[in-house]
């Protein structure tokens, strides 16, 4: 056994230099990743709160499907995408705050609180257009709550 793990090591010796690049990479996708779950998110709020205001018609299929849109992403670890060396003045196109690192119970509590928010919204929408007020006030509260703590402003 001793000789297999020595053997094994000394193969793995000349990928070491690799390491670095495979963390780079890890931290790319990882931002890419999350620019685009947020984008995911933001495009199913804008279907939410374009009806809420009316310049949307009132679509209740198409509502209900925004709102299972965002419960369904809620079910996505969004916390392990902020891996160590992607906040903002560490990587590129991140505006992510470095206390995420710091405080990251509250950040996941914050993200407990859209997992809330979002829970019961696709049936919460049904029914006509002024169920969705109190809903899109509810998310995008959540959307706020972490925002103000752990996104940089742009
Ligand atoms: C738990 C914290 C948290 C919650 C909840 C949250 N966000 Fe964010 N959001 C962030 C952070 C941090 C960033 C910056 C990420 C980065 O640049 O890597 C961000 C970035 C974004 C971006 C910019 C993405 C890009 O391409 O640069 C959009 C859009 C966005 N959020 C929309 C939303 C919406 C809509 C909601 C609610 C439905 C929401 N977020 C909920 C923390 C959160």
């Amino acid at each position: 056994m001793r000789l297999i793990l020595t053997a094994a090591s000394f193969a793995l010796l000349p990928l070491f230099p690799l390491t670095a690049i495979a963390d780079d990479e890890l931290v790319e996708n990882a931002i890419e990743a999350r620019h685009g779950y947020y984008k995911m998110l933001a495009l199913n709020m804008a279907t939410l709160a374009g009806m809420a205001k009316g310049d949307v018609a009132y679509d209740e299929a198409a509502a209900s499907q925004a709102a299972a849109n965002i419960a369904a992403l809620t079910h996505y670890d969004l916390p392990s995408l902020f891996v160590e060396g992607s906040a903002s003045g560490q990587a590129e196109d991140s505006a992510a705050k470095p206390e995420i690192w710091t405080d990251m119970d509250d950040f996941k509590a914050k993200f407990q609180g859209l997992v809330e928010a979002a829970a019961g919204a696709p049936e919460a929408v049904k029914g006509g257009q002024d169920q969705l007020g109190p809903v899109v006030g509810k998310l995008g509260g959540a959307c706020k709550a972490c925002h103000d703590s752990y996104r940089v402003k742009g």
